[in-house]
């Protein structure tokens, strides 16, 4: 049974206070703990893991430059609410059941505080995992505005750990963006989609199996997950009222595995400002938006002459994307409802400019990697998946230089698209090109069989994510830097980040 839409109001996530702030710097305590929440009137409060309280996580709001510590604090149950499968990598029964270390999703850090998988630690930092043992992380926060998230990413139980609710965002601003006279205050909203299933009693449901059981194992990771309800900001298919203004809202996708195509029912535009690693050059007018697994999308949305109406907020991905079973159950997000009066005249605008984009042109690229996403077998006769063939174990190859900037050619071998995200750096999309993967899989030849097709309108900026379609060689290009030392790139998806989709990177002086 599915539960009503539209009942609850969407929450929107406190922002977090400091413990103190001085000129020179700021200073977070974050704690981890297990709690329960409605997640939707009516139904039996749901117990969740979340920061500081709140699922999802109180946004943590810094400015360009500022110098933030954050001391993060697992207070969590030794036991974890969902089934851990014990034969995936890093979760073996040797480590604690119940292992956190927070990553700031886009964040320029040093790797120390960059939460590197293996840099994990339990409740009151008792056991540690055998990188890193930091306690308070610092975020120099060197980058221009951009939305950015922090979520949970030890080895082997990110996707039941951020499935269980520890993710939230994390906005840098900066003089730029506030001159640029966007909507703001109260007509400025963190929008963050994740799919969810229920146990009739209310609590989380997560799958301990495959679709038929295996032998020898009791619980088992899933190649994907798919929830059948919708969550925005922790409340299942909430409606949002509106006034009749322009509104900004900062789209995120936070789910382990599904893809979201977002339009609205009132076939108007939405106006994008920004990708994942900031404001664009221009804004551009779009019908529809794809967010992968961590992608984000800065937009406008003008209510202005919509008084009285409803607005639903649609989703047509498959799952798994792009030739999956269509969406239909999760076909719609949330609602806004143009039903607020209008409390002042609204000055804010969606500016023609925004900020200067500079291109990376391919001729500053001093290496070329090519890099395969393909299907794997288990023992246990469980398809997963792994980057340029190699575990997470296997020893680093991808080790570019500080400063220098490098093409990476991303070679989907599989039937999906995979969202691959590099830790550090932000990068720009070159192209994507269809190639011919049974040539590759016989000759390791890279045979084209189509021209190279630039991004698409909304990805022509900054990115920390991209989806790498199947069948198809997508380029990017990045430059290393500012810090050197131990990273990581992986797949988004959670459920096979989690499974081998995983590899350090260091960048070396
Ligand atoms: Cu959103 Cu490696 O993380
Ligand atoms: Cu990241
Ligand atoms: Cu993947």
């Amino acid at each position: 049974m599915l539960l009503p839409k539209f009942v609850d109001e969407l929450p929107i996530p406190p922002i977090l206070k400091p413990r103190w702030k001085d000129q020179l710097q700021t200073y977070y305590e974050v704690n981890m703990t297990e709690f329960k929440q409605s997640l939707h009137s009516e139904q039996n409060d749901t117990t969740v893991w979340g920061y500081e309280g709140s699922y999802p996580g109180p946004t943590i709001e810094v400015e360009s430059g500022e110098k933030v510590f954050i001391k993060w604090i697992n207070n969590l149950p030794e036991k974890h609410l969902f089934p851990v499968d014990y034969t995936v990598h890093g979760a073996h029964v040797d480590v604690p059941e119940v292992r956190t270390v927070v990553h700031v999703h886009g964040a320029s850090v040093e790797p120390e505080s960059d939460g590197y998988p293996e840099a994990w630690f339990t409740k009151g930092f008792e056991r540690v995992g055998p990188y890193f043992k930091k306690e308070v992380y610092q975020y120099d926060n060197n980058q221009k505005s951009v939305t950015q998230w922090y979520h949970d990413h030890a080895l082997g139980i990110t996707r039941l750990n951020v499935y269980a609710g520890l993710a939230g965002f994390y906005l840098i601003r900066d003089n730029r963006e506030r001159l640029l006279n966007l909507p703001s205050g109260d007509y400025e909203i963190p929008l963050i989609i994740q799919d969810r299933s229920f146990h009739k009693n209310g609590a989380l449901y997560y799958p301990n199996q495959q679709d038929k059981p295996i032998k020898g194992l009791e619980t088992s990771i899933v190649p994907e997950f798919f929830g059948d309800t919708i969550l925005v900001n922790g409340k299942v298919w909430p409606y949002l009222e509106v006034e009749p203004r322009k509104y900004r809202f900062r789209l995120l996708n936070g789910s382990n595995s599904r893809f979201y195509r977002i339009k609205l029912d009132s076939g108007q535009l939405i106006y994008q400002i920004g990708t994942d690693s900031g404001l664009m050059e221009y804004p551009i007018g779009i019908k529809e938006i794809i967010l992968a697994p961590a992608e984000r999308a800065d937009v406008i949305i003008d209510f202005t002459n919509l008084v009285g109406k409803n607005i639903i907020v649609t989703n047509d991905a498959p799952a798994p994307f792009p030739d999956g079973d269509p969406a239909s159950a999760v076909g719609i997000v949330m609602e806004f409802r143009v039903s607020l009066p209008l409390t002042s005249i609204d000055t804010s605008v969606i500016p023609s400019y925004m900020e200067p984009f500079s291109k990376i042109i391919e001729q500053s690229a001093s290496k070329e990697r090519y890099l395969t996403l393909n299907d794997n077998m288990d023992q246990y006769g469980r398809e997963f998946m792994l980057l340029d063939n190699k575990t997470w174990d296997a020893p680093i190859t991808e080790n570019p230089k500080l400063g220098s900037t490098e093409i990476w050619y991303l070679i989907n071998l599989t039937t999906d698209t995979h969202p691959i995200h590099l830790h550090l750096i932000d990068f720009q999309i070159l192209d994507r090109r269809d190639f011919d993967v049974e040539k590759y899989n016989k000759e390791r030849i890279i045979h084209y069989t189509g021209p190279a097709l630039p991004p698409e309108p909304q990805e022509r900026g900054r990115k920390d994510t991209v989806r790498a379609n199947p069948k198809q060689v997508t380029r990017i290009i990045m430059k290393f830097g500012p810090y050197t030392g131990l990273y990581v790139w992986h797949c988004h998806i959670l459920e096979h980040e989690d499974y081998e989709m995983m590899r350090p990177y260091i960048v070396i002086r």
